[in-house]
C-alpha cells in the first residue's frame, strides 16, 4: 500500500482517504442491501435511502421486530470532545425519525470520562461540553417517555457496575487487538463501557434487538460488546449496528473533523457564518472560471456543497438529481450550488436554534429523560449485582 492509499479508522483515529469499502472487509461488517433499505418503515429516511448509513450488522432483526410490532430500540450517543458541528447531529435527527415511526425506545449514553481520558482537556472543560451537547440533543426533541440520556459519570451507580461486569470478559490481547496499544489504563477499560451503553436497553427492559446507529470509526465498540453480549448469563441479543459514512468536511472528502484547517459548520452557527464558510472554504467540485463551468460542468460526487445537501440537507431524492443534472450540465455554478447548501443548513441551524433557546433549566429538562430508580435496579441486577446495596447503606 502506497502512502496515499494509507488511511486509519480506529474510535481514537481517523485519518487519510477512507476506502469505506475495503474497511467493511477489515472490519467484518456487511453491506446494507436494497433489500433491507426496503424493509424501513415508510417514508425511507434519507440516510438510509442514499446510503449515508451503509453497512450494518443484524439489521434484519432489528428490521423485523419494527415490522411485527415487537420491542425494539436504538442507542446512539455523543463523546463530549467539544460543541456538536453538522456531522455529529444527524445519527440524532435520524433516530428522532424512526422513534416518530416506530414508538422505539432511544437510549442517548455521554462518554465524557471516554473523552477526558483521550483529550488534553481539564474535566470542567469536559463537563462544559457535556452540557452544551445535552442541550442540542434535548432540542432533537425526542419523546420523553420512550427515551433515556444517560452521562457516565453521573449516572456511575449503573455504568460502573455493569462496566465492571463486562470488563471481567475481555482480555488486554482483545482490546489490543482491536483498537492498537491504549494510551492509558482508562481507554483500555472504556471499551466495557460502551458496551454497557449498547446493552443498557436489554439490561433494563428485557431481551430485544437493538441497533446502533453510529459512524463507521465506532464498529471496534460493536465487535466488542456483541463479543460480550454472546455469553448466555446476560440474556441479551448482540446489538445490531447501521455504520454511515462520514460527512465530508468543507475542505474536501473525508471525516469532518474539529481540527483539520477548513472550520466544521457548528450547530450554534448563524446564517451569515454558513454562508461565509461555505463559500470561502466549500470545496467544489466546478470548473475555475465560468466559462469552463458553462462549458465542461461540475462534478457533484467531489463537491462538498452537493454532498452536504445528498448527505442529509435535501429531502427530495428528485431536487436533488435536478441539481447535480444541472451542475454536470454547466447551466448551474459553483456559487449558486454553495449558496443553496448554506441556505438549506441556515434553514435547519435555525429550526434547531429555536428549539435549543427553549431549553430550561438542564436539571429539569433531563429530569424526565433519566433512569428511574427501578430501572437502574433492573439493570444492576441483571449482572448480579445486589439490588439496592448502595442505597441501603
Ligand atoms: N464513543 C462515541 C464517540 O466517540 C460516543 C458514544 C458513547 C457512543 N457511547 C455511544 C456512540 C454509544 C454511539 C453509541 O463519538
Amino acid at each position: 500500500m502506497t502512502d496515499d492509499e494509507a488511511f486509519t479508522v480506529t474510535p481514537y483515529e481517523v485519518e487519510g482517504d477512507v476506502d469505506y469499502e475495503k474497511l467493511l472487509d477489515e472490519f467484518g461488517a456487511d453491506r446494507l442491501t436494497d433489500e433491507q433499505i426496503s424493509a424501513f418503515p415508510k417514508p425511507t429516511h434519507p440516510l438510509v435511502r442514499r446510503k449515508v448509513f451503509y453497512a450494518e450488522r443484524d439489521v434484519d432483526r432489528f428490521l423485523e421486530a419494527v415490522n411485527t410490532e415487537n420491542p425494539h430500540s436504538l442507542v446512539t450517543g455523543r463523546g463530549p470532545s467539544g460543541l456538536m458541528h453538522i456531522g455529529h447531529v444527524f445519527p440524532f435527527y435520524f433516530a428522532k425519525y424512526i422513534q416518530k415511526q416506530t414508538n422505539a425506545l432511544v437510549y442517548i449514553p455521554i462518554s465524557d470520562d471516554e473523552k477526558y481520558l483521550l483529550k488534553d482537556l481539564p474535566l470542567e472543560k469536559i463537563d462544559g461540553h457535556t452540557r452544551e451537547n445535552l442541550r442540542d440533543i434535548l432540542a432533537v426533541g425526542f419523546d420523553p417517555d420512550r427515551t433515556r440520556i444517560i452521562v457516565d459519570t453521573a449516572d456511575a451507580d449503573v455504568v460502573y457496575p455493569l462496566a465492571t461486569a463486562f470488563a471481567k470478559e475481555v482480555t488486554q490481547a482483545t482490546v489490543d487487538a482491536t483498537y492498537g496499544a491504549p494510551p492509558n489504563i482508562g481507554i483500555s477499560f472504556y471499551p466495557a463501557v460502551q458496551a454497557v451503553h449498547l446493552l443498557l436497553p436489554q439490561l433494563v427492559d428485557g431481551r430485544h434487538p437493538t441497533l446502533v446507529p453510529i459512524a463507521v470509526d465506532q464498529d471496534p465498540h460493536i465487535r466488542v460488546c456483541r463479543d460480550i453480549a454472546s455469553k448466555q448469563r446476560y440474556n441479551v441479543n448482540k446489538p445490531g449496528a447501521l455504520l454511515s459514512k462520514f460527512l465530508p468536511s468543507l475542505g474536501g472528502p473525508g471525516k469532518m473533523s474539529s481540527s483539520d484547517d477548513a472550520p466544521s459548520i457548528f450547530l450554534s452557527d448563524d446564517r451569515e457564518t454558513v454562508f461565509e464558510k461555505i463559500r470561502q472554504f466549500g470545496f467544489s467540485g466546478g470548473q475555475s472560471s465560468v466559462e469552463a463551468h458553462r462549458e465542461q460542468g461540475g462534478d457533484p460526487t467531489i463537491d462538498v456543497s452537493y454532498q452536504f445537501l445528498a448527505y442529509f440537507f435535501e429531502e427530495s431524492d428528485d431536487r436533488l438529481d435536478q441539481l447535480a443534472r444541472e451542475y454536470r450540465d454547466g447551466s448551474l455554478l459553483s456559487g449558486e450550488l454553495k449558496d443553496i447548501a448554506a441556505t438549506q443548513i441556515a434553514d435547519f441551524l435555525e429550526e434547531h436554534q429555536r428549539r435549543r433557546a427553549e431549553v430550561g433549566s438542564l436539571a429539569n429538562e433531563l429530569m424526565p429523560y433519566r433512569l428511574t430508580e427501578n430501572e437502574r435496579s433492573r439493570a444492576r441486577k441483571r449482572v448480579g449485582y445486589p439490588t439496592d446495596a448502595v442505597v441501603e447503606w
